[in-house]
């Protein structure tokens, strides 16, 4: 199938195009080689990742967000891979194509190998690991460049760090042979194997092919390309590889219609040789269109080395098409065959054959005729093509031969036709047939590789579920982290709150206690500290003043409105905060609230801190009614 009728099939998409050009043209990383099919189909998964729903959105995504090209690459590079991916394959390349190149290396020359398109490196591994099983001891120097154009799975291949995941294709013997484990259940590929490896940055389609390879692994790449690109890179891997190379695909890549210019080796495996006298460029011929170069055995069981003449078959009853000529060239006689193809009358007979007319002249065989005629050997005329009516063409091969006296003088030539049009039409139908069946295998062969690379798109797309999975479950895991944390901090504050109420309770108590007391004196009780801020006030000062407990405290005393002589004690009780004096009684006269007079006996003593001396000052003021 052709690429455009694929694209046809494949639902073309012109709209698409704008952005295949400008990641073509624009970015350095040109995909107009990439089959259409799978190219549509990661853009359109980009083009929904990034929520925009045209090509004209997405075009504008890319001129304006500088991340969205790294993104859509990410999409575009399939990095699915494995450590030997398809065992059985591994295990062929070995035992049958690694050990006897192996075996045959010179000591002090390198073995190269290239893993193109090598992804995170896990194949470019599986190879070291297979030359050093087949090389202990022997400090061989094994050259591996391992190529992808993708720089993060390079550089995720060169720190050569795998998850349990990634070793489930690999032995345990493997495992503690060629990795050590790291903390995280992780597992590093060993020095050993890593300096077998170089790893690099290479565009399969752009940068020059490392040459001189005796191993080239490139498996479920050329899936991605289209017929004319994969024909390029094969022509490149065939420069690429020594005369002795093998050339080690993916399981959905088989070359037999594709490449003349490698062999199979083991066809199921994907394994090639190269084909060393195959110019790149050119297809070989189709085996059987060519024809037989020897005459076949007659029909009629003639021996054609035989003179006509000793035969004891007369010429009308020879099947195919035959003339008798004398030893000049005059017609003798022609069998029935002959007569209908070259249209020949018993008038004509005894002519020479330029005495023919144009029409009846066999002139293609004039010249075959001559030599045969003046060289006295045989002469051949192939492929020689008649019309015999209707449109019809009959194809034949004549031969020549003269036919000698027994002194050995020309007597005569004898012209011999063999009928090729039936083997022909049936060459014709083949080649016809072949073709269709080439056709049909490539289709088939590219709905293959759809599916393969729908199934490594699958594979990605669930690698990516297992991871956005893990991280989930990561989050959800420190979400309950944070839950019980929560809960164990809400357990201790209930303790905490548990412990303040009963202590809240306790003072209440404390308090109700000491305001019993306060209340229970029959004097005016009033504490105030050293700035002057009333810190208590009982309740027979609220009788005697007018001012309620919850007035009075926090005010400043002085500033009190009450028919408290202020004027009168202020200075006795500075005194005796200050310590100047220990203690302080006085006599005074007051007004009570309803302003009756009032004769106050008030002491002041000292409201004693036990660290830091004087805090204040507590007055005591018993009054009775000033009798008139
Ligand atoms: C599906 S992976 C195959 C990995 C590995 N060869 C395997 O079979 O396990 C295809 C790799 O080819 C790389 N690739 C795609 N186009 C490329 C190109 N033009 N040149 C080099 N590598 C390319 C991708 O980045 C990706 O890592």
């Amino acid at each position: 199938m052709s690429e455009s009728e694929e694209e046809l099939s494949a639902g073309h998409s012109p709209e698409l195009e704008p952005v295949v050009e400008k990641i073509s043209t624009e970015y350095g990383f040109d995909v107009r080689g990439y089959k259409r099919t799978t190219l549509y189909r990661r853009l359109q998964k980009r083009m929904a990742d990034a929520g925009c729903p045209t090509a004209e959105d997405y075009l504008v995504r890319l001129e304006t967000d500088p991340r969205e090209h790294g993104q859509l690459v990410n999409t575009l590079l399939i990095n699915v891979t494995e450590f030997f991916r398809d065992p059985p394959a591994w295990e062929y390349l070995q035992r049958e194509c690694l050990e006897p190149l192996l075996g045959a290396q010179p000591p002090e020359e390198p073995f190269r190998a290239w893993s193109a398109g090598c992804a995170t490196g896990e194949e470019a591994y599986s190879l070291a690991i297979s030359i050093a099983e087949l090389t202990p001891g022997r400090n061989l120097p094994v050259k591996i460049y391992a190529t992808d154009m993708d720089e993060g799975a390079i550089m995720a291949a060169r720190a050569a760090v795998y998850g349990p995941a990634a070793l489930e294709n690999v032995s345990q013997e493997r495992r503690e042979r060629f990795f050590e484990a790291l903390p995280g259940g992780q597992s590093r590929v060993r020095r050993e194997v890593r300096r077998m490896v170089i790893f690099g940055h290479h565009n399969l389609l752009e940068h020059t092919p490392i040459s001189r390879v005796h191993v080239l692994v490139c498996r479920n790449l050329l899936i991605y390309f289209d017929a004319e690109t994969q024909q390029q890179i094969l022509q490149r891997f065939h420069y690429s590889l020594r005369e002795d190379g093998f050339l080690f695909l993916g399981r959905a890549e088989t070359l037999m219609s594709r490449s003349s210019l490698f062999t199979p080796v083991e066809p199921r495996l994907r394994i090639f040789r190269k084909h060393p006298d195959r110019v790149p460029g050119r297809r070989p011929p189709l085996p059987g269109s060519r024809f037989p170069d020897r005459l076949p055995e007659r029909k009629d069981g003639m021996d054609s080395s035989r003179p006509a003449t000793e035969q004891a078959v007369p010429i009308e009853q020879i099947h195919g098409p035959v003339l008798l000529l004398d030893r000049d060239g005059a017609l003798v006689a022609a069998s029935p065959a002959a007569r209908e193809l070259f249209r020949i009358s018993d008038r004509v007979i005894g002519s020479t054959l330029a005495q023919l007319e144009e029409r009846t002249r066999p002139t293609v065989l004039r010249v075959a005729i001559e030599d045969a005629r003046v060289t006295a050997r045989a002469t051949r005329v192939e492929e020689v093509r008649l019309p015999v009516g209707d449109g019809k063409i009959a194809i034949l091969n004549f031969e020549v031969r003269p036919l000698t006296e027994a002194r050995g003088e020309l007597a005569g030539l004898l012209v011999w036709g063999q009928e090729l049009t039936r083997e022909y039409e049936a060459v014709e139908e083949l080649v016809r047939v072949r073709e269709e069946l080439e056709a049909v295998s490539e289709e088939l062969q590219t709905s293959r590789e759809e599916l393969e690379t729908i199934n490594e798109e699958l594979q990605s797309t669930n690698e990516e579920l297992e991871t956005t999975n893990e991280e989930l479950q990561s989050t959800n895991e420190e979400l309950e982290t944070t839950i019980e944390e929560l809960q164990s901090t809400n357990e201790e504050l209930e303790t905490t709150n548990d412990e303040l109420r009963a202590r809240q309770e306790a003072l209440n108590e404390r308090d109700r206690f000491q305001g019993m007391v306060l209340s229970s004196l029959q004097m005016g009780v009033v504490v105030v500290w050293s700035n002057w801020t009333i810190a208590s006030w009982n309740r027979t000062c609220e009788e005697l003043w007018g001012v309620r407990e919850a007035e009075a405290v926090g005010q400043n005393l002085l500033q009190l409105d009450s028919g408290m002589p202020f004027d009168q004690i202020r200075k006795p009780i500075l005194a005796v905060m200050q310590g100047e004096e220990p203690a302080r009684s006085l006599e005074l006269k007051a007004m009570n609230r309803r302003g009756r007079p009032l004769h106050c006996r008030v002491r002041i003593i000292p409201l004693q801190e036990p660290a830091n001396g004087t805090a204040g000052a507590m007055i005591l003021i018993e009054a009775a009614a000033e009798r008139a």
